[in-house]
């Protein structure tokens, strides 16, 4: 299925990012982390808390195949490490939103921080962009500087070059 896949780390802007390409594409997105969340009723950091993140990797593993089923295109919006550890490219064109750690910090509230079990410590966080970002960059078609409405035209382009 040719899916538009929204990947990058914690806080790039990938939900938002969805939504625009979702107006403008008239496709409806399929969020990893919300389809686990109403699965289990409870909040991202709550599952980490209880179950473990190893539970949450394969809730993960099981969403993906749930993706595999979806007869219509999408636009996924991944989790940070959805993203990573998922083989996204099977699903379609992957586009990663190539932010700076520092950036992401700048956009990031302390509200939206706290839902994220790993930005508990920066120094990991940090630690865990550099090696993620070698990651999102092998499976990325598409990447992006951004993730606003500059970044949303670079795919209206590259999209209505390619089909
Ligand atoms: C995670 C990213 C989060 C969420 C969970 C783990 C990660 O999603 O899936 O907290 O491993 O990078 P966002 O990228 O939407 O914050």
């Amino acid at each position: 299925m040719n899916h538009l896949v929204i990947i990058g780390f914690m806080g790039s802007g990938k939900s938002v990012f969805s939504s625009m390409l979702s107006r403008s594409f008239d496709l409806p997105v399929f969020s990893t982390d919300e389809t686990i969340l109403m699965q289990m009723q409870m909040p991202i950091s709550k599952i980490f808390e209880v179950f473990g993140e190893d539970f949450f990797r394969k809730e993960e593993a099981k969403t993906f195949e749930k993706i595999l089923q979806l007869n219509n295109p999408h636009i996924i919006d991944c989790g940070g490490g959805f993203g990573a550890y998922q083989e996204v490219e099977q699903l379609g064109r992957v586009i990663f939103l190539d932010l700076e750690f520092e950036g992401i910090l700048e956009r990031m509230s302390e509200q939206e921080r706290v839902k994220r079990p790993l930005f508990a410590s920066l120094s990991k966080a940090r630690e865990l962009f550099i090696q993620r970002r070698e990651i999102y960059l092998r499976r990325a078609q598409i990447v992006l500087k951004q993730s606003d409405e500059n970044a949303l035209m670079e795919i209206q382009k590259e999209i209505t070059q390619i089909s």
